[in-house]
């Protein structure tokens, strides 16, 4: 992404769309910007099956995010959000995760699950904030600089 599009976010600039295998090389610099531990590509072009849905989120010509949700029976199981660091704190993930969230209630979805490292309070925050709260904690679930970490679990009931 250009430096020339990294000012403030207004609501009215973002979309979504579906995400296409093309659009994996963007992914992946994002992906190493907003992790310590990235997925490799292989993950993702593992999730282009029918049980998936990747979205994109879009500013202009630019890809700013993307989620990825995957569909077990009636439970959405959110498995990666992520926003460009430049435009972080400005709604885009709010954004990004209330349409995953709206798409999953319209695809049947009676819930979303998802699990976060212990220390991402950000990410944390958000998930609270739009109506995920704990149910319990998988001890030593993320590699880190120390060894591992453990997730929070979250979940959100639609109903
Ligand atoms: C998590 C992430 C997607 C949030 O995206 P974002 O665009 O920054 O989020 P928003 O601007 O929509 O913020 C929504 C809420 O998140 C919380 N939040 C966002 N940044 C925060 C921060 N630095 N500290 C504490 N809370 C924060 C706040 O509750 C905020 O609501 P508010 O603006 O009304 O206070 C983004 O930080 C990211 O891509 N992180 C790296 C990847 C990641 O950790 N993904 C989650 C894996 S579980």
């Amino acid at each position: 992404m250009s430096a020339t599009v990294l000012h403030q976010i207004q609501k009215s600039d973002l979309a979504v769309r579906s995400l296409v295998e093309s659009d994996l090389p963007q992914v992946m610099e994002l992906e190493c910007l907003g992790y310590s531990h990235p997925w490799p590509e292989s993950l993702f072009r593992d999730c282009f099956k029918p049980q998936y849905r990747l979205w994109a989120l879009i500013r202009g010509d630019d890809m700013v995010g993307y989620a990825v949700v995957n569909y077990m029976v009636d439970e959405a199981h959110l498995l990666n959000v992520c926003v460009h660091p430049a435009l972080r704190g400005q709604g885009a993930g709010r954004y990004l995760l209330r349409y995953a969230v709206a798409e999953s209630i319209r695809d049947g979805m009676v819930q979303m699950i998802l699990e976060v490292r212990e220390s991402n309070e950000a990410a944390a925050a958000l998930y609270a904030s739009e109506g995920f709260e704990e149910i319990g904690r998988r001890p030593d679930y993320y590699p880190d600089a120390a060894g591992r970490e453990d997730a929070r679990v979250m979940v959100y009931r639609f109903t």
